[in-house]
């Protein structure tokens, strides 16, 4: 938390940032010189983009909006506020827009930098009743920004040709697992609350207020993701190509794109392969699979089953009669490595047994997780390796619906 009521932390934001920019350098440096003006996807910008955009945007909120200070160059910060509309990609003698090139790029990225960071230690950042500064809003927004960014640059970087990229020096892929067999556990009926109050949180984006109590019947979860080895018995059983098992929207989606498998699998002669980060693997069995919600809902209606609401979903994955009290699934401990894979560095995701298990006392152990890394994020349900969970006992009846 960067702000009480009357102070702001000045060296944990800038300790922020600067680890914010320090992994959106490594985050660059994976991918080779040609990549940089790749649109590996057709519905976000070219690479360059965002390289410019993430300072751009702390530039353009934190030092120019909200303390009123002048930026680096008005055409950069523009160019990186939004990208460039389809009206904007050629100019009249009909050649197409230039990105600036990457030396230039730099020399902005360096120089908006240096004035965020003088705003970070020097200005009055928290101003009671302003839009952008009041409880220091614009830092968490400049700070939980980049985070966001990485993400889906993470995602980006997938989709590109394996030689476009370069493996970090600590890279390690981890294939070897042996998860579980999924069962499912019910949970009590019980109230659990969705968004937030303003002033009730430190930081929220927009849409997560206000805050919306949802009474949620008994239901019963599967206890982990589903995982790849799961789901191929599904595409197996050609679940692909069953139209009632998906909804209409859904089947007319997956048509037209003629999906017949995740996007990720490949195959190769008689193998099913998962396309990695930096390289094809065969597909993992026991790594939890990735897929839209659109085959999510299908694989569940070929099980019989649902996918959970959100509301169910974070009454599981919070694990606790008294849920709204907690700040996290394991209660109010910052996230660590014995919470969950929660790098970004390694691009892959990880097998389910290597997620280590939370002991949220006494409850039905059940946790929400980065259940692996990269792109995007996962995650998901899993069963931990302590006993038999304490947990009401209400056998599945009428009123239980299953979901998974
Ligand atoms: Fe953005």
């Amino acid at each position: 938390m960067l702000t009480t009521r009357e102070t702001i932390d000045r060296a944990a934001a800038i300790a922020w940032y600067q680890k914010n920019r320090l992994r959106t350098s490594q985050l660059f440096d994976l991918l080779t010189d040609d990549a940089y003006y790749a649109q590996p996807i057709s519905l976000r910008h070219p690479i360059v983009f965002y390289e410019g955009h993430l300072p751009a945007f702390s530039l353009n909120t934190l030092v120019k909006k909200g303390l009123g200070r002048r930026g680096v160059d008005e055409s950069l910060e523009r160019l990186f506020a939004r990208g460039i509309d389809p009206d904007e990609a050629s100019s009249p003698d009909g050649s197409p827009f230039r990105w600036p090139d990457r030396a230039a790029v730099r020399e902005f990225v360096e120089a908006a930098d240096a004035l965020v960071l003088d705003a970070l230690a020097n200005a009055d950042l928290d101003i009671p009743g302003h839009l952008l500064l009041d409880r220091a809003n614009a830092v968490s927004t400049i700070l939980e920004h980049e985070a966001m960014h990485q993400e889906t640059l993470l995602y980006m970087w997938h989709r590109l040709p394996f030689d476009q990229k370069q493996r970090p020096a600590n890279y390690r892929l981890i294939t070897e697992a042996s998860v579980a067999a999924n069962r499912e556990i019910v949970i009590p009926p019980g109230l659990v609350q969705l968004g937030a109050s303003r002033g009730e949180i430190p930081f929220g984006w927009d849409n997560e207020f206000g805050p919306l109590r949802v009474d949620i019947p008994a239901f019963a979860i599967d206890r982990r993701n589903v995982t790849n080895g799961e789901f191929l018995e599904f595409v197996q059983a050609g679940g692909y190509e069953q139209r009632d098992l998906w909804a209409e929207d859904d089947w007319q989606w997956v048509r037209e794109h003629d999906y017949w498998h995740p996007s990720f699998w490949e195959r190769a002669e008689k193998q099913w392969m998962w396309r990695g980060m930096f390289e094809l693997l065969p597909l993992p069995l026991d790594w939890p699979v990735y897929v839209s919600q659109a085959e999510a809902r299908a694989y569940a209606t070929w099980r019989g089953r649902r996918l959970p609401t959100e509301a169910e979903y974070q009454r599981a994955a919070y694990g606790s009669t008294e849920s709204e009290g907690r700040r996290f699934p394991w209660g109010d401990a910052a996230p660590d490595s014995s919470r969950g894979v929660l790098t970004s560095r390694a691009g892959n995701r990880s097998p389910l047994t290597r997620i280590p298990p939370v002991n949220p006392p006494g409850e039905w152990r059940i946790s929400w997780v980065m259940a692996g890394s990269g792109p995007p994020p996962f995650s998901g349900l899993f069963q931990d390796s302590s006993p038999a969970p304490r947990i009401p006992s209400i056998p599945p009846t009428s009123s239980t619906t299953r979901t998974m």
